[in-house]
């Protein structure tokens, strides 16, 4: 395994991705939260210093352990990482007046370990910089083995102690070689075996959930989403009847998606599964709503009460599984407010454990989205489960933009939306859009349909691009996608006389549209 020692930067997640990827287990944790005996209790491999906002060079900025330098261990620094490295072992860091942002091209000028097999001597390369700061000097024991316009020390090896620094960014594919360069370290230097699997990973988790849970019993709530799915089947496979799965159907739900859940858990996997069936309460409780804020309050705190009841009927549970993602429990690093968790609203059945006592089991806490799915075919999961979209907590609520939630609305909108998922499926696209949907809008338009006028709703279809969800693009559909599409809907769902395609990129838009 190996540790990496997060500065800050927007990228440092990129880089566990990258070690994952090339079989070996790795961990992020915040420097200020990297001590001596932390590194020893870890026991890592190798250490990767991330980069990172702040300047070695101001007074009071972070610094890795100066243990670490002292424990035999490999450790590669990357930009801030490389700069505070060389810092605490004697070197200096300045300022420069060459900053380098972007693309750059950096000069192999030696050999050493971490090049083996991917660079020579005398080649050139293109690499991602984003620094101000530069490596001006040395410590002792140092030599460079890349130069760049910017940077003369852009890539620095202590050989003997296995010690490296880069100015550049291996972790994004804006360097090609990257991962190659990480892959040397992580297996060339570290001497990981790569042999972290997904398989491994699952028998791993087992053995831990048995251990936490002994003989209790564990609750979860199922979303009908991916993450809350792979948590129950793990969990199921890993104390079987000890599990219990609660599904709360708020009547907010896509068409098909409770019975899916059901046909999924109860038959195939066997899992005893309650499945509440709360529409009236929900959608009376959200007559009369436009607000987005106050719909998506209205739903979270019903979704609450309604689960704690239904937990409370069964009697109860020691346990809560939840289905919650490496990115959610990172703490990012921040130089303002201090360590910040962010927790995704819809996991989050917020007091829940506290108030009936139960302790959470988390057993995705260190998977990726793409991991989680990998794990879930590992579980046998089918496919349209593991690969599906996202699909926000307060659902169809919120496609609604702008007016009340009714039931008539609800239809409409989700003949359409199964009309517009359809023909992307049926073209072969679902895999490459992050989000696909259909919004129904408020207002209505004059059509023409046969002899009469119409004066129908209007759909509006969205489909996004994304890999997190924090930005995205509008997907670019061809023409006769769109026209085919368009028609069905206006064909065959009552009530809509006009399509029209979202375009806006995020930002400015969002995904949703409230
Ligand atoms: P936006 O619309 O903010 O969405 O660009 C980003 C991602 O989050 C989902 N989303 C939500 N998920 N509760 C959720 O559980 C919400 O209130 C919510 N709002 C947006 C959205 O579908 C997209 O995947």
């Amino acid at each position: 395994r190996i540790l990496i020692v997060d500065f800050g930067s927007q990228v440092t997640q990129l880089i566990a991705r990258r070690v994952r990827e090339s079989g070996v287990y790795c961990e992020i944790h915040p420097f200020n939260q990297v001590t001596g005996d932390s590194l020893r209790a870890f026991g890592p491999r190798g250490v990767i210093l991330s980069g990172g906002p702040a300047s070695v060079t101001g007074i009071g900025t972070p610094r890795a352990p100066q243990d670490l330098f002292s424990m035999g261990l490999p450790v590669l620094g990357i930009c801030y990482g490389q700069q505070t490295m060389v810092e605490q072992l004697g070197g200096r860091v300045g300022s420069s007046d060459h900053r380098e942002f972007g693309r750059a091209f950096l000069d192999v000028s030696g050999d050493c370990r971490l090049f083996d097999g991917v660079w020579r001597p005398g080649e050139r390369h293109q690499v991602w910089m984003s620094h101000g700061d530069r490596v001006d000097h040395l410590p002792p024991g140092f030599s460079v083995v890349g130069t760049s316009d910017g940077a003369p020390f852009a890539a620095v090896a202590d050989e003997t102690r296995h010690f490296y620094g880069v100015q550049f960014h291996p972790e994004v594919v804006h360097t090609p070689d990257g991962a190659a360069l990480l892959r040397a370290f992580t297996h060339g230097v570290c001497g990981c075996s790569g042999d972290w699997t997904m398989a491994a990973f699952k028998d791993q988790a087992i053995a831990r959930i048995r251990e936490q849970v002994g003989t209790g019993r564990v609750l979860c709530g199922l979303s009908g989403g991916v993450d809350s799915a792979v948590a129950a089947a793990l969990v199921h496979e890993a104390v079987g009847e000890q599990l219990i799965c609660v599904y709360v159907d708020h009547g907010l739900m896509r068409q098909g998606e409770t019975e899916q859940v059901e046909t999924v858990f109860r038959d195939r996997f066997n899992i005893r599964l309650v499945v509440r069936h709360a529409d009236d309460l929900f959608l009376d409780a959200l007559e009369g709503v436009s607000d987005p804020e106050v719909k998506r309050k209205t739903i979270g705190k019903l979704f609450i009460d309604v689960f704690e009841e239904e937990a409370k009927k069964i009697g109860g549970a020691d346990f809560l599984a939840q289905g919650t993602l490496y990115p959610d429990v990172i703490e990012s690093v921040s130089f303002h407010g201090g360590p910040s968790v962010t927790i995704k609203s819809h996991h989050n059945v917020g007091g829940l454990p506290e108030r009936m006592n139960m302790k959470l089991v988390e057993p995705l806490r260190e998977l990726f989205k793409d991991e989680v799915r990998d794990l879930g075919r590992e579980l046998r999961l089918p496919e349209t489960m593991v690969g599906r979209h996202p699909f926000p907590g307060p659902g169809l609520a919120i496609r609604l933009p702008d007016q009340p939630v009714t039931r008539d609305k609800l239809e409409i909108l989700r003949k359409a939306d199964v009309i517009y998922l359809e023909e992307i499926a049926r073209a072969g696209l679902y895999d490459a859009i992050w989000q696909a949907f259909a919004v129904l809008l408020p207002v209505r338009s004059v059509g023409v349909m046969g002899d009469g006028r119409t004066h129908d709703h209007v759909v509006a279809l969205r489909a996004v691009t994304a890999t997190d969800g924090m930005t995205a693009d509008s997907y670019p559909f061809d023409h006769a996608f769109l026209t085919r599409t368009a028609s069905r809907i206006i064909n065959e769902v009552r009530g809509v006389n006009r399509v029209v395609y979202d375009v806006t990129s995020k930002p400015p838009g969002t995904i949703e549209w409230e």
